[in-house]
């Protein structure tokens, strides 16, 4: 990638980021690259799940090798009350979203209202298969600022392949219904949600990077999409990173610490917090808000000791971290701009995460996912990445086992 392709894909993550876009937004970038595991500043975002249930299971989500297992639920509004009571005081923004489909919380409309009135950001991410009338008009009445609706493959052969379980026609009839509203509102001067559409294409090594097929725009000529997002698979920390339908991206040459750590946490239906967006079989449970702040949670000891991991290079310890691809990343500028500025901005007598020796580079190469299950995958990919596999270290008597009875760091 040159440098002006490199420019404008900054520009473009800026745009796309710009709710989080504040004075944290560089105190977070400082600390990142400084490698500071206690954060004088809260988390920018939340993802928080109103469900962990979903309708579909889409090929190259975890979802179709049932990760979630019997862990579901729907939120409790009370708990749900507190949570944002405590986060409107700092996070910009929530993802009304992380392991199911929003849409299905029957409560949904009163959640965003309750946020909104709380003027936090409330960004929601669905699926559209159930975007009907009722729901287009919650979505666009009641507080949402970003809807990004997944809408992936390029034809209707690879959307129902990869979106199993929904039919193109039908999605596609809901999403032109609710640009509509969308549309009227704006005709009226009325406030409505930056829309997204957010495209998984599958991925191509000829190619530096997605590129939208001309045709996607012309389904939606004329309506209001505020942005088109084309992007390759990713393999969810490594579980999913060979499926039966679109391999993801292969992980990059460089190492730098993940910096989801520095910005962000997870929040579960049941009001357990995971460290990252992509823990859904719980193995890094960092806390639970039904008995702790998210403030403790976010500078207690779990947390604090795997952002030390990450910037020692010792990831791999980390059950979830083991296998993930979000450390490893290609030439690109955000690695440029981390291993330039993390050379004046680390103190000197700090260690650094360099992983000097250890070559790695070539693609994980995973086996099918669903034929070992989630653990499985996530250690036989940090085994081909020369690892030995999650290394179980003791953790804070305070701080209880992860959910799923797997070792966390201390
Ligand atoms: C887990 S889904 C939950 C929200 C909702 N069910 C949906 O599909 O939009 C959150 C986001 O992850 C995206 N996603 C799923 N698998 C992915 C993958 N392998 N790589 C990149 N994004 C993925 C979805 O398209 C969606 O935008
Ligand atoms: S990507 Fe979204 S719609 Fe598809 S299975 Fe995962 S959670 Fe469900």
């Amino acid at each position: 990638m040159n440098t002006v392709d490199q420019a404008i894909k900054l520009v473009r993550n800026w745009r796309r980021h710009r709710a989080v876009i504040h004075p944290r937004t560089a105190q977070f970038m400082y600390h990142w690259m400084r490698g500071s595991t206690e954060l004088p500043y809260p988390p920018l975002k939340l993802h928080l799940e109103p469900t962990s249930v979903c309708n579909l299971r889409c090929p190259m989500c975890p979802q179709a090798i049932d990760a979630v297992k019997g862990d579901t639920g729907y939120i409790d509004i009370d708990l749900y009350r507190k949570i944002v009571d405590e986060a409107a005081r700092f996070t910009l923004e929530i993802n009304m979203f992380f392991r199911g489909e929003p849409l299905l919380h029957r409560r949904l409309s009163e959640l965003l209202r309750y946020g909104s009135q709380k003027r936090v950001r409330m960004h929601v991410n669905t699926n559209a298969t159930m975007l009907r009338e009722r729901e287009a008009r919650m979505l666009v009445e009641d507080g949402a600022t970003k809807v990004t609706i997944s809408f992936d493959g390029p034809d209707k052969a690879m959307y129902e392949k990869m979106r199993k379980g929904a039919k193109y026609e039908v999605t596609l009839e809901n999403v032109r219904n609710f640009l509509t509203l969308v549309k009227e509102y704006r005709e009226n001067g009325r406030p409505t949600p930056y829309t997204v559409m957010q495209v998984i294409l599958p991925y191509d090594a000829t190619q530096s990077g997605p590129t939208l097929p001309s045709h996607m725009r012309d389904l939606l000529a004329g309506l209001p999409v505020d942005e088109w997002d084309p992007i390759w698979p990713h393999g969810w920390a490594g579980v999913m990173q060979e499926n039966e339908t679109v391999d993801a991206q292969p992980y990059g040459e460089n190492y730098h610490p993940c910096n989801w750590l520095w910005k962000s946490l997870a929040i579960y239906w049941d009001g357990r917090v995971a460290s990252c967006c992509a823990d859904f079989s719980a193995d890094q449970v960092i806390g639970d808000l039904r008995e702790q702040s998210l403030m403790e949670i976010w500078n207690g000891p779990q947390m604090v000791a795997l952002r030390k991991l990450q910037v020692e290079g010792r990831y791999q310890e980390a059950p979830l971290c083991s296998g993930c691809d979000a450390v490893w990343t290609k030439e690109s500028s955000s690695w440029n701009l981390f291993n330039w500025a993390e050379k004046w901005i680390r103190p000197s007598d700090m260690p650094t995460g360099r992983l000097q020796g250890h070559s790695h580079g070539a693609p994980v190469v995973s086996p099918i996912a669903s034929d070992l299950g989630p653990q499985a995958v996530a250690a036989v990919a940090a085994a081909r990445n020369g690892f030995s596999g999650p290394v179980p270290v003791a953790i804070p008597a305070s701080s209880g086992p992860s959910s799923n009875g797997r070792a966390m760091p201390a």
